[in-house]
């Protein structure tokens, strides 16, 4: 009886947390990698046993990748792309309202993204068991014969692209003077500050802006384009941008 009053408890709050913060799941969404129309999980190279999975073809529970440049990768399983990407940069990278942080080649999460969202690296190149990377077959670029795939393929270019693999701490929003706080701002996506919620911190102790700032990648929230949160009024930038 006990244990049941607690189980319900339990289940009543995380109901409420759902509901304050939005209500959305991997499955049915874009990186549900068990829908039919990836047809690059379902077909060789990938073995008959493993074909169809949503979380493999990105984690994998035994002999993981654990780093990318610039923090730490949880189990990864995909192969990384090795290319070099094009920065943005407009203007406040080009003055000195942007402060002293830098914006480097992508790092951090990103680069997990990047490892199928430029196009260069096949879909199914990840491993299982520790087995070698996967034989090349089709990528974002080429899948389902290319079409449907709209700009799902970022490319190397990101110079058209919101910049990411930058520091945003207090010192940014002060020079920046249109720019919230990070650290004292809250960011209306799990109850925590811009910082804590939207940031990634870098193996340096720096948080960084990175994809995973603007997207989360199991659509824990349910928004389109699996955003963080949804960007209805521009919600989503008004959460960084102080305009
Ligand atoms: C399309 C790729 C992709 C798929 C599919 C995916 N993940 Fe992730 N996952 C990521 C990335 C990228 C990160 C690191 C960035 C982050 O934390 O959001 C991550 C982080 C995590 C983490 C550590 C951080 C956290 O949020 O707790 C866990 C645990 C996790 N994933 C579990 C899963 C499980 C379980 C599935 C399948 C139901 C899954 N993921 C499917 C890309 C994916
Ligand atoms: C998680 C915080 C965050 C979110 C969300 C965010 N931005 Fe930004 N954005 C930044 C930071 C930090 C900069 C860098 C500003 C600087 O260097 O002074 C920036 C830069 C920019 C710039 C200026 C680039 C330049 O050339 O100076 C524009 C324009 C911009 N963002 C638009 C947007 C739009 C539109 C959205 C919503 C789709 C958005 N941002 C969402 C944090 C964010
Ligand atoms: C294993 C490969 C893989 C990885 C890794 C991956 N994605 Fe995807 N992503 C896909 C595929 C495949 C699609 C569907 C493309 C299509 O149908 O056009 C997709 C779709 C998307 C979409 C479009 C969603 C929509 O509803 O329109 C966004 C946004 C996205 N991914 C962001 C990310 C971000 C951010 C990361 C890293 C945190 C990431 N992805 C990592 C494979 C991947
Ligand atoms: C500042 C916020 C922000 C950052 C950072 C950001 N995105 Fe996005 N992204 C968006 C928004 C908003 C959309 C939906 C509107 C649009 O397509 O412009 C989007 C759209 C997308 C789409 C296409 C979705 C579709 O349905 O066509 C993909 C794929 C994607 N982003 C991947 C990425 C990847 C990969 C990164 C990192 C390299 C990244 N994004 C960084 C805000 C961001």
């Amino acid at each position: 009886m006990r244990f049941k009053t607690f189980f319900l408890a339990g289940s009543i709050l995380l109901g409420l947390s759902n509901l304050s913060f939005g209500q959305g799941t991997i499955v049915g969404s874009k990186h549900d990698f068990s829908q039919a129309v990836n047809t690059w999980n379902f077909t060789a190279p990938v073995a008959a046993s493993y074909q169809g999975q949503i979380c493999l073809p990105c984690h994998t529970p035994h002999t993981a990748n654990i780093t990318t440049a610039g923090s730490n990768a949880p189990l990864w399983s995909h192969q990384l792309s090795t290319q070099t990407y094009t920065l943005y940069s407009g203007y406040k990278f080009t003055s000195s309202q942007h402060g002293s942080s830098t914006q480097t080649q992508p790092d951090g999460s990103s680069k997990l993204c990047l490892a199928c969202h430029d196009g260069t690296v096949a879909l199914a190149g990840f491993t299982v068991g520790g087995s070698a990377a996967y034989a090349a077959s089709a990528t974002i670029a080429t899948f389902n014969g290319g079409s449907g795939v709209g700009n799902a393929n970022q490319g190397t270019d990101m110079s058209t692209t919101h910049p990411i693999s930058f520091v945003y701490d207090v010192n940014l929003s002060n020079n920046d003077r249109h720019l919230y706080n990070p650290s004292s701002t809250m960011s209306g996506v799990h109850g925590g500050t811009i910082n804590a919620d939207m940031l990634e911190t870098a193996a340096d102790g720096t948080a960084k802006m990175q994809c995973i700032s603007c997207h989360d990648p199991h659509n824990a929230a349910g928004a389109n384009h699996l955003l963080i949160k949804s960007n209805a009024g521009s919600a989503l930038c008004y959460t960084c941008h102080k305009i």
